[in-house]
């Protein structure tokens, strides 16, 4: 009986600090960024997004089968991807609008996906193209745009130079 009590608090002081390490990320560069990671409500169809619900329930599965274990469960990525680790490769970045993906435009998100970084790039990022086809490509991309503020994917969506 103690055991399980002192078990319970264990889990929940290693929850806390989870918590906690979540929200004490540093200041991502734009201000508006900081909100982004606990929007929840940009879901499909809404403000001329280019997905549909289907594409974003399908690419909701797709993510925690396949990308959930290095991206986390709501793409919130690790906390520490902006520093190189030792060997000089990055750790996975967050993809719910507070990182860099909307700085891709769309051809350079489905390449990264299908096909990783490229063997010149040494990277943890695997490439997808034998496990998914284009279509679920596609379907990723909209669940984790689903997770994007309005002012991060109009600037995301706004012609780049
Ligand atoms: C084994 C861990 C791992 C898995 C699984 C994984 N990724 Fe990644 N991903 C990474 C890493 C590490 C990077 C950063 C690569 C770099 O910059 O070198 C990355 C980068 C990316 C990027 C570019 C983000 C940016 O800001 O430039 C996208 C998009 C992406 N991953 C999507 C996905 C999707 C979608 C899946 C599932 C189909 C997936 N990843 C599965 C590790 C992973």
């Amino acid at each position: 009986m103690t055991s399980i009590i002192k078990r319970s608090a264990q889990l929940l002081l290693v929850l806390s600090g989870l918590i906690l390490s979540a929200c004490s990320e540093p200041k991502t560069e734009t201000t508006h960024n900081s909100q982004a990671a606990h929007n929840m409500s940009n879901t499909a169809g809404q403000n001329g997004r280019w997905y549909s619900a289907e594409q974003v329930s399908q690419g909701k599965k797709l993510f925690q089968q396949y990308c959930a274990e290095c991206h986390g469960a709501f793409a919130q990525g690790n906390p520490n991807w902006r520093q190189p680790t030792e060997n000089g490769r990055y750790l996975p970045p967050p993809l719910n609008g507070t990182g860099h993906a909307w700085h891709h435009p769309m051809a350079q998100l489905r390449d990264v996906i299908t096909n990783g970084r490229g063997p010149d790039v040494p990277s943890d990022m695997p490439a997808w193209g034998e496990k998914v086809n284009a279509q679920e490509v596609d379907a990723l991309i909209a669940w984790f745009q689903s997770r994007w503020p309005d002012e991060i994917y109009q600037a995301w969506s706004r012609p780049k130079h």
